[in-house]
């Protein structure tokens, strides 16, 4: 693992910026890509730049059961106002919140399999968790269909009118299949993200911290600020 400690968040994303220019010089045609807080930035960058991705391919961590992609809580509705629609892709993948889970597990798993992840993104949660991949979560597991935890829907009540809204379920890439990208870049900022940056970083290598699984891959950069390092030895 290369950890990069940077200043400010927009510091971090344009580390990840110039990982994602270094990877698309390399030819790099298949882009796993993550929502939340933690990559907005970097999408401006990306949108900003002469990057082109007419030519390649991107595929979604997650995506909420139950919300069609038109839904603006949806992830795919997201990525679209993000990404997107400024700077399209060949293809782009997101799982479909409305099929039903074992079709849409099968899909997104051959979708996996046409389609192999040259750099895959993640942000963390607070709990640790890559994708939505929660503690606990088998490391053998592949795309799967999630219950989340209260921690996760609090976290994410902010983008909704009421919790209640939030979603319980999602469709996810399992730690498995995101173990099997060629390369990882993780951002974290902030304190909220602290104790989740040291265990995934120092800790012991256990599904009850998911993101611990990526000190087991061979080519991963985790881009930090202070306030999310303000834990490490
Ligand atoms: C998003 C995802 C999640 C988020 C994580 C951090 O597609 O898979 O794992 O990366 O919950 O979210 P933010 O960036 O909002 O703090």
């Amino acid at each position: 693992m290369e950890v990069i400690i940077v200043e400010t968040p927009l510091d971090g994303a344009k580390e990840a910026f110039d990982i994602f220019t270094r990877v698309k010089e390399q030819d790099g045609k298949v882009y796993g890509l993550a929502t939340g807080s933690t990559p907005i930035e970097l999408y401006k960058l990306l949108v900003a730049s002469e990057l082109d991705f007419s030519d390649c391919v991107s595929v979604n961590l997650d995506e909420y059961v139950g919300l069609a992609g038109d839904d603006e809580h949806s992830y795919r509705y997201f990525m679209n106002e993000q990404l997107f629609h400024a700077k399209p892709f060949k293809e782009s993948f997101v799982p479909d919140g409305l099929a039903p889970e074992d079709t849409e597990i099968a899909r997104y798993e051959q979708v996996l399999a046409d389609n192999p992840i040259d750099l895959q993104l993640l942000g963390l949660g607070s709990n640790a968790h890559i994708g939505f991949n929660e503690p606990g979560t088998d490391f053998s597991e592949r795309t799967h269909k999630v219950h989340l935890t209260e921690s996760t829907i609090n976290a994410n009540k902010r983008f909704f009118a009421n919790e209640e809204d939030v979603p319980r379920y999602a469709y996810s890439m399992g730690p498995a299949s995101i173990m099997d990208a060629k390369e990882v870049v993780l951002m974290a900022f902030g304190e909220g993200k602290a104790q989740a940056v040291k265990d995934m970083i120092e800790g012991e290598v256990t599904p009850e911290v998911p993101a611990s699984i990526l000190q087991n891959h061979e080519h991963v950069t985790i881009i930090i600020d202070q306030a999310a390092a303000q834990l490490l030895a």
